[in-house]
């Protein structure tokens, strides 16, 4: 028969694994290419990028061109990513230079005020 104890290690253990399912399933879900935004390229984008690592590591950078193409190409040498296609390779650094460049985030920001000092509109002293 099981007392009580036993049943309370068994719901902690039941608890424990629930937790650990939800942290894989948030896992596969930012692995998956809704994650990613929309745009040309994207299926190649998580075709390619997402076999090693997932989508989130993408999404974490914001980088010019130029440290795109770097950064494929460091991986290329060092963590053994594949030779790709030239096409496909433009194709995907268009892909990450367009949504996860670092224009797109000054443009989207530009105008916001963050310094709390400059809240308000302080008219000229007419004095
Ligand atoms: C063959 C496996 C593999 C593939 C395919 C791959 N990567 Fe990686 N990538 C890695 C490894 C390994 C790291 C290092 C992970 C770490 O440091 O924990 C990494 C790191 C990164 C980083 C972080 C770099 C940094 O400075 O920390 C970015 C960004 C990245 N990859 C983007 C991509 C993109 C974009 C693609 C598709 C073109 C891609 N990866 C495909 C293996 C791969």
């Amino acid at each position: 028969m099981l007392n009580s104890n036993v049943l309370r290690k068994r719901s902690a253990t039941l608890v424990i694994a629930f937790f650990l399912a939800a942290f894989a399933i948030s896992q596969a879900e930012a692995n998956k290419s809704g994650a990613l935004p929309p745009g040309k390229g994207r299926d190649l984008v998580v075709g390619t990028c997402t076999l090693c690592h997932s989508a989130s590591i993408i999404l974490q950078n914001r980088m010019t061109r130029e440290a795109w193409d770097e950064t494929i190409t460091w991986m290329q040498e060092e963590q053994g990513l594949w030779e790709l296609e030239a096409a496909d390779r433009k194709t995907i650094l268009d892909y990450l230079a367009s949504r996860q460049g670092v224009e797109h985030k000054i443009k989207k920001d530009s105008g916001k005020r963050t310094n709390s000092m400059y809240e308000f509109d302080y008219k000229p002293n007419p004095l």
